[in-house]
């Protein structure tokens, strides 16, 4: 059985990638054969593309995706051939039309959500999920302030926030995505090309600040974030999207008030079947009741997917990218 799968063979920029036709195997002990109907695009596959995660080459592309399980590996049990699943934390190569998949990273998607939002969501959203109910848990009283509101990430979180009563202010790069936010459920909105962001901040919190900044966006917005946050408060630096944050001094964090800072990534939050099931189902429960609506902004064929990559990159995106293959 052949497929055409997106594999690297150096790293570099979108031209990299090239859509070549590989061999299927039949699922191994553990795995699922999956007939994949939609993609997630995200800027962790970028990094991997362009060499900032470092994997051995020749490599495949994309940690997520959803559609059929058309066969069934050895000891799988909580999968069937016909199942309607996604996934969203790996391993590497989602980029394909057809693939063999650890079943323990895969669930099955309830009947209400398609398989491009299920591609949307499952690391985006199990992201969010994790950011306000494990590494801050949020508790409805709080205002917050989250960085690139109108991405991927950012929309899934305005509305997040919103089902939970917490104020989230977000920045966006243009009054397009600022009006996206919003209606989303941001509670506030700036734009970090033309505001200062670090100003706005005061004023909309009458100087108290916020006791937590979600920052995507890293380098750019790193020493502006730490000025955001009360005293003893958490920075929670998750994304590099404008470059990694290097060359930190701790003592940085003295000086702004006896902050915490953490990095964290959703594989370590979705180690274990139970873990990821929860999540998810919290996750698809907001999804089904209507409080999380996935905004799938862009789609694009899998033959185009160098397109896709340079429109992320450039902030021509706003909510989710899916690949059709
Ligand atoms: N640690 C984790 O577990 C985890 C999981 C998922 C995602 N992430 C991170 O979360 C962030 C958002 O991911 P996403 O896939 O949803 O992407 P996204 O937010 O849809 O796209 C990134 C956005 O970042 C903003 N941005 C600011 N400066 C930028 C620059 N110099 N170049 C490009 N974009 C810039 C842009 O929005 P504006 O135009 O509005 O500025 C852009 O649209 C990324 O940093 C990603 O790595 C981390």
């Amino acid at each position: 059985m052949q497929t055409m799968v997106v594999e690297v063979a150096r790293t570099g920029g979108p031209e990299v990638m090239e859509l070549v036709e590989r061999p299927v195997a039949d699922p191994g002990p553990g795995e699922v054969r999956v007939r994949q109907r939609a993609i997630g695009l995200n800027f962790i596959d970028m990094y991997y593309r362009s060499g900032l995660y470092a994997a051995p080459l020749p490599h495949g592309l994309g940690m997520e995706a959803a559609g059929d399980v058309e066969a069934v590996g050895a000891g799988v049990r909580h999968l069937k051939a016909g199942d309607r699943v996604a996934y969203g934390s790996g391993p590497l190569g989602a980029y394909a039309a057809l693939r063999c998949v650890p079943a323990h990273h895969v669930v099955r998607l309830p009947a209400a959500i398609s398989y491009e939002q299920g591609a949307a969501v499952m690391l985006k959203g199990l992201t969010v999920q994790y950011l306000f109910r494990q590494t801050y848990r949020l508790q409805g009283t709080e205002t917050i302030l989250f960085h690139a509101a109108a991405g991927g990430v950012g929309l899934i979180a305005c509305q997040w926030a919103r089902a939970l009563g917490v104020k989230l202010i977000g920045t966006v790069g243009s009054p397009e995505k600022a009006r996206l936010a919003k209606s989303h459920g941001a509670w506030e909105v700036i734009d970090y090309r033309t505001e200062n962001f670090v100003e706005r901040v005061a004023a909309l919190t009458g100087g108290a600040k916020v006791p937590v900044v979600y920052d995507g966006v890293g380098k750019d917005t790193w020493e502006g974030s730490l000025d955001c946050i009360q005293p003893r408060g958490l920075m929670v630096s998750y994304g590099s999207a404008s470059g990694p944050v290097t060359g930190v001094s701790l003592s940085i964090l003295a000086q702004k008030g006896s902050l915490y800072v953490t990095r964290p990534t959703l594989a370590t939050h979705v180690v274990s079947r139970e873990r990821l099931e929860e999540s998810a189902a919290e996750l698809f429960g907001l999804m089904t009741s209507g409080a999380i609506r996935v905004a799938i902004e862009q789609r694009y064929p899998l033959a185009e997917v160098a397109k896709a990559h340079a429109d992320l990159a450039a902030r021509r995106t706003s909510g989710s990218c899916v690949l059709i293959p």
